[in-house]
């Protein structure tokens, strides 16, 4: 009889657990498609506590009363050990609870892209939209031996180290003007993990922007040109650390050919970037570990969702795409379970200069690629309803 008590309770604790783990897996870690992967998801590790349920309810079946209450005791720990790790305040849960964005936002929409996307469908359907949001007129070769180098599991999450307990906190930093004077380095930093991007200049500017950097994201046109651009303000070289990794945004061949090189660690072959040292960019003992690449489903449902330009009517609507920081901020949305946006945008723009870095104030640039209004409002409403922090003043 008691036995059979303890089988149905810790059948209900393994249960718990393995919602549990579940849920926080769900919310904090995984970016991407899991049904592609049938090893990283938390199907497997709902399958694996699963797995070692059936073994403890087998157990049962042979041992004594003391072993099945141990085995309880046991599942009791993990399950407190679970619960600590659980956010109760994730940033989904306030996107379902608001009326607006739970019908923008899609959390099953794959951020990144890894080698196991190297299907018939997915080439099927990419090879009919034009970079940033597929292939088209892209050497499908180039794509392919690209994507094959990306088989790391690291490639597969934005997360592949160090997963903190509870609420994961991001900070995004942009290079917004507003930043100047803003001491707000030591906060920054007190995030779990700090995206910057493009010029991001930290050398002389810790105490507004501080000094940790987990991604870094561009593309290599934008990172190339913010070297040029920026180098006199001290962008002399693109951020590099041990624990940094790089986040490829596809808008271009280049993109595809130089994160290959980079992972190869060989000059590149051919086309604009020719005989660039991709060591220069990304230090010498980068491995494929260290990048990520945004997945072109991801760019366009961002850019249908959430800056969905007028642009797009005009004569520049082929040069259109979401900016920099704009991309930067929505992976951390769709990634992180808080997100605290710093250097954005704001309505105030006109009081800052372009960027935080320049010695004299610059108005801000706007080019016909982005769309920074727009941009604007979205970053506005995020932050008026609670789903992320804009720093504003
Ligand atoms: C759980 O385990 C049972 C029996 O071992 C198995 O039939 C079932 O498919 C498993 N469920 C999942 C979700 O893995
Ligand atoms: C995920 O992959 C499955 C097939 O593996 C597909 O049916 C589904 O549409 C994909 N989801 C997204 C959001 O791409
Ligand atoms: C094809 O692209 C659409 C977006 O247009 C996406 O929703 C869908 O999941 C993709 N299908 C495959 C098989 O990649
Ligand atoms: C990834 O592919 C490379 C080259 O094909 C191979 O050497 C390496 O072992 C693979 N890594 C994994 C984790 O499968
Ligand atoms: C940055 O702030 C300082 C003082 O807070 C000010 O003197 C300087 O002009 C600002 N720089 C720009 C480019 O606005």
């Amino acid at each position: 009889m008691r036995i059979r008590w303890f089988k149905l309770l810790s059948l209900m604790v393994g249960l718990a657990v393995s919602a549990m783990f579940y849920g926080h897996y769900y919310t904090s870690l995984v970016t991407s498609n899991r049904s592609l992967h049938p090893g990283t998801g938390p199907h497997s590790i709902f399958k694996g506590s699963n797995d070692s349920q059936h073994t403890i309810r087998t157990d049962h079946e042979r041992k004594s009363d003391k072993k099945t209450a141990m085995t309880l005791m046991k599942s009791i720990a993990d399950l407190k050990l679970h619960a600590d790790s659980v956010c109760h305040t994730s940033l989904r849960l306030r996107v379902q609870n608001d009326f607006y964005f739970r019908n923008l936002f899609n959390f099953d929409i794959p951020v990144l892209m890894w080698d196991s996307y190297i299907t018939e469908d997915t080439r099927k359907n990419l090879s009919q939209r034009p970079v940033p949001y597929g292939w088209k007129d892209l050497p499908l070769e180039d794509v392919t031996s690209t994507l094959q180098l990306l088989n790391d599991s690291a490639n597969q999450k934005l997360f592949d180290w160090r997963p903190p307990k509870g609420c994961v906190r991001c900070a995004v930093v942009g290079n917004g003007g507003i930043l100047n004077g803003s001491r707000k380095g030591k906060e920054i930093d007190d995030h779990h993990y700090v995206f910057r991007l493009n010029g991001a200049v930290i050398k002389g500017f810790e105490e507004d922007v501080g000094t940790k950097t987990s991604f870094y994201g561009f593309t290599v046109n934008t990172m190339k040109n913010s070297l040029i651009a920026y180098y006199e303000y001290g962008f002399t070289e693109t951020p590099k650390g041990q624990g940094l990794r790089y986040i490829f945004i596809p808008s271009d061949l280049r993109d595809y050919v130089m994160l290959r090189s980079s992972i190869l660690g060989v000059p590149v072959p051919s086309g604009t970037d020719k005989e660039d040292k991709p060591s220069e960019y990304y230090g010498p003992e980068a491995t494929a570990k260290k990048f990520k690449l945004l997945h072109p489903d991801f760019l366009l449902y961002t850019m249908e969702s959430f800056l969905k330009s007028d642009i797009l009517k005009t004569e520049y609507a082929n040069l259109y795409m979401p900016s920099t920081g704009g991309l930067m901020l929505l992976t951390a949305l769709h990634s992180c379970d808080q997100v605290d946006a710093y250097g954005f945008i704001t309505s105030h723009y006109s009081q800052f200069s372009d960027h935080y870095f320049e010695r004299t104030k610059k108005p801000l640039e706007f080019y016909a690629n982005h769309d920074m209004m727009l941009e604007m409002h979205l970053w506005s409403k995020l932050h008026k309803k609670g789903i992320m922090t804009l720093y504003q003043r």
